[in-house]
């Protein structure tokens, strides 16, 4: 790591997807600031990622779903490591249920936490990314955001409006050296999709036409890929990695 290294801000940098795309990018040799939730979990996962030799990783605890902590979190990670030039959202949390079903709050919880951050976290960005003429952004939405969901319509409405927000801020960026993607995975093997019932799980998993869930690997590499200085040309896009399951 170099004091010039590029700094990668991962949200929910701790979580299945997010560990791997942390990795990814310090593989890449980005200083990269990964978003948590739990501190205790965060502080045990952070030991992890040292003693597997990654010693560009740190940890952030800033709430995405207040904007003052947004701002003041992102003018600290400036201080500490100098300004991002790569922020990965992809914090987000399931609150599965039918809408006869479905509180107020399991709603809000999920327009909270996986659409409003988003725009907390590109916002409190934005101007140091303007400043440097240059930034990446890629938006971990999902599948269910593309073809919806039984059981999920917050968490549907959540990640189909991230990537209105994507296309968005991509025309209001593209002439300013800024890309803004979205990225749609499938079903990941992660703790996320083991909180579905077995049974509904093996048969979203024979719906699959390559037969399996995606690894949080295959989902990384997708996200170093489009955070790539030579991947300027793509902006406003949205890339589907489901294994087949959707083709829109
Ligand atoms: N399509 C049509 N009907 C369905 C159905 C489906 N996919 N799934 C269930 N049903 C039917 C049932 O057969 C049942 O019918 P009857 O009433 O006629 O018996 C009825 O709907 C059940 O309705 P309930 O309101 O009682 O539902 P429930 O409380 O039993 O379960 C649920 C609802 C918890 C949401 C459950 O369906 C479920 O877990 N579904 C999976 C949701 C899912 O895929 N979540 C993804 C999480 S991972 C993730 O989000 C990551 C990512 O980005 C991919």
């Amino acid at each position: 790591m170099t004091d010039t290294a590029p700094v990668a801000w991962v949200t929910g940098g701790t979580g299945g997807i997010g560990t791997a795309i942390c990795r990814a990018l310090a593989k890449e040799g980005y200083r990269v600031v990964a978003g948590y939730h739990n501190a205790e979990k965060a502080k045990g996962w952070l030991a992890q990622q040292q003693a597997d030799g990654f010693d560009n990783i740190t940890l952030s605890g800033i709430d995405l779903v207040d904007y003052a902590s947004c701002e003041a979190g992102v003018r600290e990670i400036r201080e500490q490591h100098g300004p991002i030039s790569v922020l990965v959202n992809c914090a987000g949390i399931t609150r599965d249920g039918t809408l006869k079903k479905m509180s107020p709050e399991q709603w809000h919880e999920v327009i909270d936490t996986n659409l409003n951050s988003v725009f907390n976290t590109c916002r409190s960005v934005i101007s140091d990314m303007l400043e440097q003429g240059y930034g990446r952004i890629v938006n971990i939405s999902s599948i269910n955001g593309r073809k919806g969901q039984f059981g999920q319509v917050n968490y549907a409405a959540a990640k189909a409006g991230m990537h209105g927000l994507t296309m968005s801020l991509a025309q209001e960026t593209a002439s300013k050296g800024i890309t803004v993607n979205t990225l749609s995975p499938g079903y990941v093997a992660t703790d996320m999709i083991m909180k579905i019932a077995d049974e509904i799980r093996d048969g979203i998993r024979q719906g699959i036409p390559v037969k399996r869930f995606g690894t949080p690997e295959e989902i990384a590499r997708a996200v170093v890929f489009l955070a790539d200085k030579e991947s300027g040309f793509i902006t406003g896009a949205n890339l589907d990695i489901n294994g087949g399951q959707f083709m829109g």
